[in-house]
């Protein structure tokens, strides 16, 4: 008993010593490769605050709750405070005059007058670009899939109603295929208006391994923009980015498909991230699942996963035997899954970010953040 209480309390102290240690250091971050030591330092996967995270589950029950709510607790407030800092540099660069790539002399008074009328101000400091967060979303998770073995592969934006649905199994009288969810390039579905914007990366799979003429085994995935006849809000939005990926061969399982998205999630996350599955369905697998990640924000329930201590990210499954003979592949030598999520969600999963309409407003007081 009296060791359940000095392990408890040795664990706490120490998260007080590791918050005091972070919140100074921080202040004296004053550059993006000083606050990304500053990240790996603290909260990075091999951090303090991760390790003694992992280390809550050799706390005896009694102390469990309490150890485990003060590490999440810290991990939160460490997070806040990365942002925080992370807000504060961007806010730096972008306030700090910097020099005009290409120099030009200042208008005389009077004559560049744009500055009063708002649209040009040569004085004004040159901002220096940077890419968009969806483009950097999207290197990221390509880095970590082409470092697991993975090739990018690439399709139309503009699809056939073959790539987008049949191949998919997606017969006829599936509701995905309505106007209400499908944008058809012109006239109405039927008889046969062949040309849909893509609803989902999957539309790849079926093309990509003809067209390339893949053979098992295979590894490949595709990040890219689809579109769906949607009401916009907070979380909806016509234009949005998936991330498709497919894995084939003579011993592909369902634990080789855990296995790819604990591991690309917890790179992605910067911290080790547990998947399960849910039991779902969909025309082009057989088993289909739902994978969640576990909270990244809590263990017990926050509103970020709605109190569920689980967070859904997309869809996945073996793929269907019929979309593998489409692919020309046979069935009964080989088998693999695939998996598609929202690299929007991602993101906003990473950053904080509460409205995917964010992304596409091309709002300079958002977009400078990242
Ligand atoms: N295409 C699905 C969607 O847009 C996502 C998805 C589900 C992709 C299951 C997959 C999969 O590859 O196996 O909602």
């Amino acid at each position: 008993m009296q060791h359940t209480t000095d392990m408890g309390q040795l664990i706490i102290s120490d998260l007080e010593n590791i918050k005091k240690a972070a919140l100074s250091d921080s202040d004296a971050v004053d550059s993006a490769a000083a606050l990304e030591e500053w990240r790996v330092k603290y909260l990075g996967r091999k951090g303090s605050v991760p390790v003694l995270l992992r280390q809550v589950k050799e706390v005896p029950a009694a102390d469990r709750a309490a150890v485990g709510a003060a590490a999440n607790l810290l991990r939160q407030e460490l997070t806040a405070e990365y942002y925080l800092v992370k807000g504060r540099q961007a806010q730096l660069v972008a306030n700090k005059p910097q020099p005009s790539p290409h120099p030009r002399p200042l208008p005389e008074k009077g004559e560049g007058n744009h500055s009063a009328a708002g649209l040009l101000d040569a004085k004004l400091p040159a901002n220096s670009g940077h890419l968009h967060p969806l483009t950097q979303t999207i290197r990221s998770l390509q880095a970590i899939m082409t470092g697991i073995g993975y090739s990018l592969v690439e399709g139309p934006l503009l699809e056939d109603t073959e790539h987008d649905f049949d191949n998919l199994n997606i017969g006829v009288e599936h509701p995905a295929r309505a106007e209400s969810d499908t944008f058809y390039v012109n006239g109405s579905i039927y008889p046969d208006n062949r040309r849909v914007m893509r609803t989902s990366t999957s539309s790849v799979q079926v093309r990509a391994v003809v067209e390339l003429g893949l053979t098992p085994p295979f590894k490949i995935f595709s990040p890219g923009r689809v579109f769906r006849h949607e009401n916009v809000d907070a979380r909806h939005n016509h234009t949005f980015y998936q991330m498709e990926a497919l894995s084939v061969g003579s011993n592909v399982t369902v634990a080789d498909f855990k296995g790819v998205i604990e591991t690309l999630f917890s790179e992605f996350f910067g911290t080790v991230v547990e998947a399960r599955l849910r039991p779902h369905y969909f025309p082009f697998t057989e088993p289909s699942f739902e994978p969640d990640i576990r909270c990244i924000f809590c263990r017990d329930g926050c509103g970020m996963c709605k109190h569920t201590g689980w967070i859904e990210i997309g869809g996945a499954g073996m793929i269907h035997p019929q979309v593998l003979r489409n692919m020309n592949i046979d069935p009964a030598m080989y088998q693999g899954f695939a998996f598609g999520f929202g690299v929007e969600r991602m993101a906003m999963l990473k950053h904080g970010i509460d409205d995917v309409r964010l992304f596409l407003g091309n709002d300079l007081r958002f977009l400078r953040q990242f």
